[in-house]
């Protein structure tokens, strides 16, 4: 099998992408971006994904994390994407331009995948949650290690709108809000989910976890709140890993 694998991390604001040494969760290239394009659609975004696969000249399975419910490579959900992309399968679209085998997954799902192999969440077992905060608020849940995907809880009924609205890394620019002021509203998103799911620890990841020591004082819930280890390359690596995982379990049946 293959040791480098490229992993594909689609956001709503960039996509990005790089080579991944599979066996020891590191990105060995520099990391390539390119901005999402609008209308992002699956016209549009197939092209760049095209244009990331030739930078690297890349030829094998990549993996890709992608900003909607995944279901066997179809999205169900559009939040921050075009609403076309709803009943698209995201497999095969990106497979058709980029002439490689792709596995898709939702971004969050992935980057937690990461996290809990290589990252914070190494070895802990329990009910461990990941937070992804950017454009969306995302999420992946871990049961002693095992994932429940598509929990999509950044999109919980929240201050009459979805918790999403109220504190995505997004809300914040938008609103000009300072770190700390941003952080108290956050703060209450996690009293809520605290209330409901009792987890044993949560992980923040996404473009905003690297500010973390500017709003951890914030956080008042008794739950652990930590940021993640692999910052923002964890979408690239989760993905890269379990598309080697998926293509060694098809190569075995
Ligand atoms: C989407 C999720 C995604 C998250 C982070 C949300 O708006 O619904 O599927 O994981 O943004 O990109």
């Amino acid at each position: 099998m293959q040791d480098l694998v490229l992993g594909i991390d689609v956001g709503a604001t960039g996509m990005k992408g790089g080579l991944v040494d599979v066996e020891k969760g590191e990105m060995v290239s520099d990391r390539f971006k390119i901005l999402t394009p609008r209308p992002a659609n699956p016209a549009n975004m197939a092209k760049v994904i095209g244009e990331i696969v030739d930078h690297f000249k890349y030829k094998g399975v990549v993996g890709c994390g992608f900003p909607s419910i995944i279901k066997n490579g179809v999205a169900f959900s559009a939040a921050n994407i075009d609403q076309s992309w709803i009943g698209t399968d995201v497999s095969k679209t990106f497979s058709k331009i980029s002439g490689c085998e792709m596995v898709v997954c939702n971004d969050a799902d992935v980057a937690g995948m990461a996290e809990m192999s290589f990252g914070r969440g190494k070895g802990e077992n329990g009910l461990v949650m990941i937070i992804t905060i950017g454009t969306g608020l995302g999420s992946a849940v871990f049961m002693d290690g095992k994932l429940v995907p598509n929990t999509e809880l950044g999109h919980l009924k929240f201050k009459d709108s979805i918790a999403e609205k109220y504190c995505a890394g997004s809300t914040r620019k938008k609103l000009d809000m300072s770190y700390e002021d941003w952080g108290k509203r956050f703060n209450e998103y996690l009293i809520h989910i605290e209330h409901l799911f009792s987890p044993d620890l949560i992980i923040l990841g996404g473009g905003t976890s690297k500010k973390f020591d500017q709003y951890a004082h914030t956080i008042s819930i008794s739950t652990p709140v930590e940021p993640a280890k692999m910052r923002n390359n964890a979408g690239i690596i989760g993905a890269a890993v379990l598309a080697q995982k998926k293509a060694s379990i098809a190569k075995l049946m």
